[in-house]
């Protein structure tokens, strides 16, 4: 569910589940984890770009999968999410997210695990979890608000509202809009001219620049998977995620 290739000294790893819109689920969390872990250990390569396949960047983690999580599966998604997406985010080497398209939910979380975002016109973002019955759970809730204002955030996080690209510029969320068939030569470009530049000393200006980001997020994350964990085997999650699976409306939430 992942390609990846390499460009000189820059990686680009893409994530490959186009007929799901690229949805994360258990599989493409160890998968992904995984990968990460050997790009971390080439010493060639200096900077990652992350990109999906098709018409989406990431349109979130798997409904079908968690449609029917208890409590505790829930929580270890969670941790599973951040184990991976934390790997995400520690490589010593800059990452840049190509937004190409969709990035909801999970999919705007792995994009903020991102050094730097650029998206293409077409790019969409979003965290619709709360219209699903949970919270943002692979690390929304705090790697959006260390990365927009605090209103942007809440605003995004509690209406749950889709977001172009230009709106997404705005805020702060990413550094530039492309139109969508030079997304990749632009992220090409910037990931040459990062990993022209001294590699020890643009992997101590990252970790330097990370350290304040970075203070508490661990215990923040969990503290995330745990109120994530417990949203789940509510009527309202398990109303909004099967309405989603079987295309049908959802109905009102109860508060249940
Ligand atoms: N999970 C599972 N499957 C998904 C998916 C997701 N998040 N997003 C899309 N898909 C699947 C669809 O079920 C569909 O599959 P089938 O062809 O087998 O029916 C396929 O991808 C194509 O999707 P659509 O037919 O829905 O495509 P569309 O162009 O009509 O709509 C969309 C695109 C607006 C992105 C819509 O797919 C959508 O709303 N997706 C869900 C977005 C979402 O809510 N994401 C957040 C998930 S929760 C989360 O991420 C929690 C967390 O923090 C851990």
């Amino acid at each position: 569910m992942l390609l990846y290739e390499k460009k000189g000294a820059v990686g680009i790893l893409t994530v490959n589940r186009p007929e799901a819109l690229n949805a994360i689920n258990s599989a493409l969390l160890d998968e992904l984890y995984d990968k990460v872990s050997e790009i971390a250990a080439d010493e060639s390569v200096r900077c990652l770009i992350l990109t999906g396949s098709g018409k989406a960047f990431v349109a979130g983690a798997d409904i079908g999968e968690m449609k029917d999580l208890s409590k505790q599966e829930g929580y270890e998604f969670g941790m599973r999410g951040h184990r991976s997406f934390t790997a995400v985010e520690n490589l010593e080497i800059p990452v840049i997210a190509a937004v190409n398209g969709y990035a909801l939910g999970g999919g705007c979380e792995l994009a903020l695990c991102a050094d730097i975002r650029i998206a293409s016109e077409r790019a969409k973002f979003a965290q619709p979890e709360v219209g699903l019955g949970i919270t943002p759970g692979f690390g929304g809730t705090q790697r959006l608000i260390r990365t927009v204002n605090r209103a942007k955030a809440m605003e995004m996080i509690l209406t749950a509202r889709t977001v172009s690209a230009q709106e997404a510029l705005e805020m702060g969320l990413v550094s530039r809009v492309v139109p969508g068939e030079e997304l990749m030569n632009t992220a090409l470009a910037l990931a040459e001219s990062i990993a022209a530049n001294a590699p020890v000393a643009v992997r101590n200006a990252k970790a330097a620049v990370r350290r304040s980001y970075a203070r508490e997020l661990n215990e923040d994350l969990e503290a995330e998977a745990k109120l994530f964990a417990d949203c789940f085997e509510t009527e309202d999650q398990r109303m909004a995620m099967t309405a989603f699976v079987n295309k049908t409306p959802k109905t009102e939430f109860k508060g249940k």
